[in-house]
């Protein structure tokens, strides 16, 4: 692990704005996050603020908020956040010796809206290729070095095959020493054994089980019988 706790350094704020109107990072304000696993989901509706949360880590860390690699940290000389510009994050002494320097800072900010781009940029996605191709290429070329990859709803581009590969990479980025965070709504995802899930929320931020999550019962119960959901949304 690389990093184990959030938590944001403000001395003053005005609670009726954005982003200190969210439920979530208020509880940021008050308490921090604890990580306590080299893998994180967080989950949530929309709107409750999981890509104000993983935008601002990837800027705490170093990376791009444009998404992308330790190699474009400035490439998109996009100023950060409001929340990145006061995100703290503490470091395990394992994470002390790689955030010490810049050069050994490595990680990867995959963002849906602008991952094409961003991978573009990198030479994993000529026009030629998918959003999910590119992601794909990526994840293979990318997922090897120990580092802090922050993701953004991947699976919006991904298949449910691709979904698994992508596990694989994880795994095996974790085993080399790498650590996740990863906004989704993916059960699929989320099911990674040894991940920790943390939802977000108009309670604030908690940490769920798998089995439990409210997506997960969804996804089941659609599943099982696609009607009990659509009559309410069908004439
Ligand atoms: N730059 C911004 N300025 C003001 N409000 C924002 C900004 N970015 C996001 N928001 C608002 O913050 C809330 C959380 O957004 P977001 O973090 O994108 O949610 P999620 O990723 O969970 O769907 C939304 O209501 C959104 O409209
Ligand atoms: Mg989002």
């Amino acid at each position: 692990m690389i990093i184990e706790r959030v938590y944001a350094n403000v001395a003053s704020y005005d609670r009726s704005e954005w982003p200190w109107s969210l439920p979530c990072v208020s509880r940021l304000l008050e308490d921090g996050l604890r990580i306590t696993a080299p893998v994180t989901f967080l989950v949530g509706e929309n709107g409750t603020g999981k890509s104000t949360l993983v935008e601002a880590v990837a800027e705490g860390f170093g990376l791009d908020s444009w998404g992308g690699s330790h190699d474009w940290r400035y490439a998109s000389h996009r100023p950060k956040s409001v929340l990145g510009e006061r995100i703290r994050l503490d470091a395990t002494p394992y994470g002390r010796r790689m955030m010490g320097s810049w050069s050994a800072r490595k990680g990867f900010f995959l963002r849906a809206e602008t991952a094409l781009d961003a991978l573009d940029r990198e030479g994993f996605a000529p026009h030629s290729v998918s959003h999910g191709e590119g992601f794909l290429a990526a994840f293979r070329g990318k997922f090897f070095q120990p580092g802090l990859y922050v993701m953004d709803e991947p699976e919006a581009a991904l298949s449910f095959s691709s979904c698994l590969e992508l596990l694989g990479h994880v795994e095996q980025l974790v085993k080399n020493g790498g650590q996740v965070i990863c906004a989704t709504h993916s059960p699929l995802l989320t099911a990674l054994p040894g991940a920790d899930i943390v939802e977000i929320g108009e309670h604030g931020m908690r940490r769920v089980a798998w089995s439990d999550l409210a997506l997960v019962d969804h996804w089941r119960r659609y599943l099982a019988d696609p009607h009990s959901y659509l009559r309410h949304v069908l004439d």
